[in-house]
């Protein structure tokens, strides 16, 4: 994390006339890097003044407010309570076991599509972590130091948002006991988003949830999807609810990340989405990691994909290439694709060449040997 500072607010320190800013010194936050791949190009908030809020309310308020901003996270914000809790029925399709979640009858889920799951007569939840905070156009979120943490609620961006960067921050603690608790990151109709170097940890749901709606150029890279858990739909201490790509058109670089403590849906890939997944960690995984749905178009390539049972679901209905001959890729990426390093794992194969069309004239992330992977350098508290 880096700052840098006005020169007039050094002087203004210097000759003592602190007094003329609310902090110590008015700092302007500098986002690390930028943005490659899809989203290249997001400015977020730009060079606005930067803003530290230091309760739940003033961080909700900046974020959704109408003015380009730069937020900077230095403490926790705790949203557990401050909604209050909800009871609701709910069922337990994975069984009752204590390392086993189980779901709010949200939207009548469990009568819908669990009928036979046994039930469930009262769960009580955190409200603040049903739904998360919006995020409006034109906003950089970033954490100082490993400081930046939002606890019990998730932040959303959708309604045709654009132009967001999230960067090195920590998002945990969402429900983690229930289905349907929260999610950690949704966009769900948006352009621009890029989400670099954000943790994510201990949520009910999804971890990062791309919708039905067009979610256009994404970038997520050097994060870390921490799917260890005390309560999992698959009942062994790995979260299902990962990364669900969905999109009705969707560009999504996946580059860089740490994915580990899964046991499927990461990702899941499905409506319009063109995936390309790249110098990404996967695992542990004790279940699936690729769900290739109809109309997934996924390019992995430079992944390690360690200790994953099964690294992608069967059966494939979308298109999968992973990169066997990486020369196919010359004539819409310009260069080369790089092999995955596949190693106690499950087959990890798709020969589907054609969508890789879909590449041509766009903002490709570069691509490392698999060997160059450090999954230690994503997450948060890193930059
Ligand atoms: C991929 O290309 C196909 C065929 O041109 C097009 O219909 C589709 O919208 C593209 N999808 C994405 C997500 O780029």
């Amino acid at each position: 994390m880096q700052f840098t500072f006005s020169t007039a607010a050094v002087a203004a320190v210097l000759l003592g006339s602190v007094s003329a800013f609310p902090r110590p010194f008015a700092r302007r936050a500098a986002v690390s890097g930028a943005a490659e791949g899809f989203a290249q190009g997001v400015t977020g908030g730009g060079d606005a003044a930067a803003v530290t809020p230091t309760t739940t309310d003033e961080l909700v308020s900046y974020l959704g407010d109408d003015s380009p901003r730069v937020i900077i996270l230095d403490r926790e914000f705790d949203f557990t309570g401050t909604e209050g809790t909800e009871t609701s029925s709910g069922c337990a399709p994975w069984g009752t076991g204590s390392a086993c979640q189980i779901a709010i009858n949200k939207n009548d889920w469990c009568t819908n599509y669990q009928p036979d799951a046994p039930t469930v007569s009262s769960i009580t939840y955190d409200k603040a972590g049903e739904l998360g905070i919006t995020v409006a156009s034109d906003k950089t979120l970033i954490g100082e130091g490993s400081n930046g943490v939002i606890k019990g609620k998730g932040l959303r961006m959708v309604n045709g948002v654009s132009n967001i960067i999230i960067q090195n921050i920590h998002v945990t603690e969402i429900n983690p006991q229930y289905v349907w608790g929260g999610d950690a990151i949704t966009i769900d109709g948006a352009d621009q988003i890029w989400i670099d170097h954000v943790k994510t940890s201990r949520i009910g749901r999804q971890h990062i949830v791309l919708g039905e709606d067009a979610s256009n150029r994404v970038t997520i890279s050097n994060s870390e999807i921490d799917g260890q858990t005390d309560w999992s739909a698959t009942c062994d201490g790995n979260h299902y609810w990962g990364l669900y790509f969905t999109g009705s058109n969707d560009m999504v670089t996946l580059k860089g990340n740490y994915i580990h403590h899964t046991s499927g849906r990461s990702p899941k890939v499905g409506g319009n989405t063109l995936l390309h997944a790249v110098n990404n960690y996967f695992g542990p995984s004790s279940d699936h990691q690729f769900e290739v749905g109809s109309g997934a178009y996924v390019l992995a390539e430079g992944n390690v994909i360690e200790s994953v049972g099964t690294p992608v679901q069967d059966p494939v209905e979308g298109q999968l290439f992973t990169a066997d001959d990486g020369s196919a890729c010359s004539a819409s990426l310009g260069r080369n694709c790089v092999a995955n390093s596949v190693t106690n794992s499950g087959t990890f194969s798709g020969a589907n060449t054609d969508f890789l069309a879909n590449f041509s004239g766009k903002n490709i992330a570069s691509a490392e040997a698999a060997s160059a992977v450090d999954s230690s350098q994503a997450g948060f508290g890193k930059i």
